[in-house]
């Protein structure tokens, strides 16, 4: 093993469903970096019972928790900090879900019962996390908090529907909250905004191939893959980048600075002379 970045550190990955999720990477590589952790999801979610096979091989114990409920989050905060011997030093916020996106509902005809739902789950609930860990004092001088986004909280992609609200209100309480925890235990809080990536979230999103395809094409790395995320995140979790907070973190190929690509522009001009 090359290095031991997250050597002694203690963490909470939220969000590893499957074998394809954003989370599951982050969890193999802390893992890998030798870090202890506890992993958590909805216990809903935990029916599909994929997460043991992760808990197994990175010898981490699973807290199911609704990350809407305090009541949830201060039972997770607390066995965390007991089962790993003391205050946490990062935390993953690797969550998303929109039932209007689910159901397919148009982005103007929201069932806003569906809205608040959907910024409950996908980004009032990193607050909570925050919130709770705050009240609890869980978390070490220097601690790192992540939170997941997408582009879509800066442009439109009409597909991603009232997700980009969530986003955006997501990216929001990063800034806020690194703010209000610098300044009380010097924790950091940013968001990651990553590239296109095959998941069962991801996937969910109408066109999603197209999504992927188009953004492929503009980035000149193209995508960045679930596995390159995972490394940024040890990156951000390791004392390597101490300085960073409050930051909404582009992790995309290039995707967020590129007007049109040579590929894109081949593509339509091709379309033109057909
Ligand atoms: N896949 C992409 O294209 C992409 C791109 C940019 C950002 N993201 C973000 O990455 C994060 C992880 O998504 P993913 O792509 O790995 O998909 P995923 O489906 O594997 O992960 C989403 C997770 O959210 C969990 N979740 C849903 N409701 C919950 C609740 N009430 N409490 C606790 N957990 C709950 C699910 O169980 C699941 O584990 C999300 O925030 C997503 O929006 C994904």
């Amino acid at each position: 093993m090359a290095q031991q970045l997250l050597k002694g550190k203690r963490g909470i990955i939220f969000g590893a469903l499957d074998e394809s999720s954003i989370a599951w990477k982050v969890a193999e590589k802390c893992f890998e970096q030798g870090a202890t952790f506890t992993l958590t999801n909805a216990p809903i979610a935990m029916r599909m019972g994929a997460i043991n096979q992760l808990a197994e091989k990175c010898n981490a114990e699973i807290i199911p928790a609704d990350a809407t409920s305090i009541e949830d989050l201060e039972k997770l905060i607390s066995r965390s900090v007991e089962v790993l011997g003391g205050k946490i030093d990062f935390i993953l916020h690797s969550i998303g879900m929109s039932p209007n996106v689910r159901k397919n509902r148009a982005y103007t005809d929201l069932s806003y019962e569906f809205l608040m739902k959907t910024l409950d789950v996908s980004a009032v609930s990193f607050h909570k996390v925050l919130q709770t860990a705050y009240k609890q004092d869980a978390i070490s001088e220097w601690g790192s908090v992540l939170g997941l986004t997408y582009i879509a909280a800066q442009r439109t992609f009409p597909s991603y529907s009232d997700m980009a609200e969530a986003k955006a209100t997501l990216e929001s309480i990063g800034r806020s909250f690194g703010y209000h925890y610098g300044k009380h235990r010097k924790v950091r809080v940013n968001t990651i905004s990553q590239s296109p990536t095959w998941t069962t979230a991801g996937s969910g999103v109408k066109g999603f191939d197209a999504f992927f395809n188009y953004a492929d094409k503009l980035s000149p790395l193209g995508n960045a893959s679930a596995d390159a995320c995972a490394d940024y995140c040890v990156f951000m979790f390791s004392d390597l980048s101490r300085m960073i907070t409050m930051q909404n973190l582009y992790h995309d190929g290039g995707f967020s600075s590129v007007g049109v690509s040579q590929e894109i522009m081949d593509m339509l001009m091709g379309d033109n002379e057909a």
